[in-house]
């Protein structure tokens, strides 16, 4: 079952609205993890946006300074490409302020001496050290020297046990959440903690294997789970259906079982697609069908649920009170797989209910169905939201200061 409790303690960290930061220097570690086309173009800078409100935070109840903490990517030692150079520019013009550039830890200790108050520090990328993954003890003290108040707010992180995410807290005396990273922990208890019912979660993604632990977990917590997306599939050919050439995960099909019967004992409703859009070939298809899913026709796999499952879903999420939403229904980034997807965040969108959304890909067949702005929360993290679901305490929030 999930660790409710988990959550509880984990909304239990104290905030930057806890403690004073006037006159000291303050590090925030910041998730800038953004994705950039080849020529360093932000795509998506949500996760800069997020992180404002923390950053203003500190500079309007007068920090003596701000230092930036985040990774780009995963670089094995330096790498151009993955500086965070490329980003100042967009954080500046989001602050309206300029940020100093640091390129390590040393020439950020000297701006840091020779800056007039209130200055803003952006440190090189963080996994440039080696340290930093390692959750090194000497890089966790270097990085708390820098400061006098550590902050977390890199929720995407925090299931990351880095030098940076949690090694440093150790040595600072005042470490607490920055306010983005309090706004997922609140969403989630509000989706998990005395939530209004029925709870609905909807599952989708390409695997069953990486979601199992998540499934197994969360059982006793919702009343409905929609699977859709390729791991749909598995849960079909353990029912008996032949899904042909569709992705289907063999070794794990006793454990979809498993799941399936296990709901049904917690009295948890699974909806499973009824019927499929499938395709010959992915690449370059040259028949679409729509069928039953005792149908799929041979040598095809199903790429999107059909508008018989879109139907049932939507009167499902039109009957929740809560909706968790983890993983598309298709290969969504296909126009012609798409509206399986886009029709359930329309779905959500026109329902009064709390919907949480989780996972980079979610929230971006939300954004394509242009439903964003009409959804209760987006988190910013994916894997994090999703260690989350599976009951964990994450370690960027045990080694915060709690409220008591
Ligand atoms: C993410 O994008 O999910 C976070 O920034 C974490 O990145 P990581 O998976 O490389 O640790």
């Amino acid at each position: 079952m999930l660790e409710v409790a988990g959550i509880e303690l984990m909304q239990k960290v104290k905030t930057i609205r806890d403690i004073d930061v006037a006159g000291k220097r303050v590090l925030i570690r910041v998730d800038f993890n953004v994705p950039m086309d080849r020529e360093f173009n932000i795509s998506d800078d949500t996760r800069i946006r997020e992180a404002l409100p923390t950053i203003n935070y500190c500079i309007d109840h007068q920090a003596k300074n701000i230092i930036l903490v985040s990774h780009l990517g995963r670089p094995s030692g330096k790498n151009a490409e993955l500086s965070l150079k490329h980003i100042i520019k967009r954080l500046e013009r989001l602050l309206g302020r300029s940020v100093v550039f640091a390129d390590d830890i040393d020439s950020a200790k000297s701006i840091q001496a020779t800056l007039k108050n209130n200055a803003i520090i952006l440190l090189e990328n963080i996994r440039f050290y080696k340290g930093e993954e390692q959750n090194d003890d000497k890089l966790s003290k270097e990085l708390a020297s820098l400061c006098d108040v550590y902050v977390n707010d890199a929720f995407g992180t925090s299931h990351r046990a880095h030098a940076s995410t949690h090694g440093t807290a150790k040595y600072t005396q005042e470490k607490v959440a920055g306010l983005l990273l309090k706004k997922e922990i609140d969403s989630f208890a509000k989706a998990f903690s005395n939530p209004l019912k029925p709870v609905l979660l909807i599952i989708g993604g390409s695997k069953v294997s990486s979601k199992l632990a998540l499934l197994n977990n969360i059982l006793g917590l919702v009343d409905k789970i929609i699977i859709g997306g390729a791991m749909s599939n598995t849960f079909l050919q353990a029912l008996g259906n032949d899904m042909q050439k569709s992705l289907v995960e063999k070794d794990l099909i006793t454990q979809a079982k498993a799941i399936l019967d296990h709901a049904k004992e917690k009295g948890v409703k699974i909806y499973l697609p009824v019927d499929v859009v499938s395709t010959d070939s992915l690449q370059s298809p040259s028949e679409i069908k729509i069928s039953p899913v005792q149908d799929v026709p041979s040598n095809f796999m199903a790429v999107d649920v059909g508008p018989a499952s879109t139907k049932l879903f939507n009167q499902v999420i039109r009957d929740s009170q809560t909706i968790v939403w983890n993983g598309p229904l298709g290969v969504y980034e296909m126009t012609q797989f798409s509206r399986g997807t886009f029709s359930v965040a329309h779905s959500i969108a026109d329902t009064y209910a709390f919907s949480l959304i989780g996972g980079g890909d979610t929230a971006d067949a939300v954004d394509k169905a242009g439903e964003r702005d009409n959804m209760s929360f987006i988190s910013t993290g994916g894997g994090a939201s999703l260690e989350l679901l599976e009951g964990k305490v994450l370690p960027a929030f045990e080694v915060l200061d709690k409220r008591n």
